[in-house]
């Protein structure tokens, strides 16, 4: 496995009883990239992560998670090695009854004994790292808008410092202001702290403003690639997808060929340019030099 590659699926099979969902699936995701993944619903993205992390086992195949083949591991080995990586669920899942800051604290708790007043220093640093105010961590997340729970939700999947974050539809059910500023975060955060992000999205215009590469869940396997390179894949299935009215309109108002609606506009103002980073194009210059 190369150094640069931080998950490796290898001819995945998952059955629940005869229903076959992945049959034969191979990808690998490397360090610091942003990997998209989108596919039809029930097409396994979800199983896929469970799997990838040591929750559930594949029916075959060998998943690697930073080199580490996890069907080899026993339980504790498993959990140290899922806990290098962080979990923002679809469902969002923060406890009801915790506050957010306790929330956040919940998965270094599962390692460490620290102090009262350390976890509530961690829990304001990770607030801050994902733009929420200090005030929020004393807030039962009934109290949060839908926005600000996913952010808190993606501060407690950083609890542990993570080198890959997982998040299931992090933008689902954001308006397209929110979902656009939740994106430049989770853009910032790769960039800053150099994080692998493997999200799982059925937001094109989220797809299209930060993913390095894409993988697409067809057929039982997966399709990896740029968006370009997927948008002249010849599948039906993505075809219909990228190439259909929803993603031409979408490519064209990134190529910025189309006239922006209100929501675009406004994205237009914010202060951060959309479009590489010189650390993502340095980056991508040194993959096509490698490939
Ligand atoms: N524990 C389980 N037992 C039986 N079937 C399951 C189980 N978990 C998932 N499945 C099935 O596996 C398939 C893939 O589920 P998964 O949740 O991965 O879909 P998904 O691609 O994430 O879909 P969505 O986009 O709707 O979230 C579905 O048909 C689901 O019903
Ligand atoms: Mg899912």
């Amino acid at each position: 496995m190369a150094d640069d590659v931080v998950i490796e699926v290898e001819n995945l099979v998952t059955r629940f009883g005869d229903t076959v969902i992945h049959d034969g699936l191979s990808m690998s995701v490397r360090r610091g990239e942003v990997m998209a993944v989108v596919g039809g619903s029930g097409s396994g993205k979800t199983v896929m992560v469970r799997e990838i992390t040591g929750l559930m086992r594949p029916s075959g195949g060998t998943i690697r998670l930073f080199g580490e083949d996890i069907g080899k591991l026993g339980h504790r080995e498993t959990e140290a090695l899922r806990a290098r990586t962080g979990m923002l669920f679809q469902s969002g899942a923060l406890f009801s009854s915790l506050t957010v800051a306790q929330n956040i604290v919940v998965p270094i708790q599962a390692w460490y004994r620290l102090r009262p007043a350390l976890l509530d220093e961690i829990a304001g640093l990770k607030l801050a790292l994902v733009g929420l105010d200090p005030s929020a961590g004393q807030k039962y997340p009934s109290e949060l808008s839908g926005g600000m729970r996913k952010r808190a939700g993606l501060a407690r999947s950083l609890a542990l410092d993570p080198e890959i974050v997982f998040l299931d539809e992090p933008t689902a059910g954001l308006d397209p202001i929110g979902a656009g500023q939740f994106d430049e975060l989770i853009r910032s955060l790769q960039e800053t702290l150099g994080i692998t992000v493997y999200m799982i999205t059925h937001d094109l215009d989220s797809l299209t403003r930060i993913a390095d590469r894409v993988m697409v869940l067809v057929d039982k396997r997966a399709k990896v690639g740029t968006l370009d390179e997927l948008r002249r894949d010849d599948h039906p299935w993505i075809r219909d997808y990228f190439g259909g009215p929803r993603g031409r309109a979408v490519a064209q108002s990134h190529a910025g060929a189309d006239r922006p609606s209100p929501e675009e506009q406004s994205e237009q103002q914010k202060p951060a340019p959309i479009g590489p980073s010189p650390r993502r194009r340095a980056k991508a210059k040194t993959r096509s030099r490698s490939s």
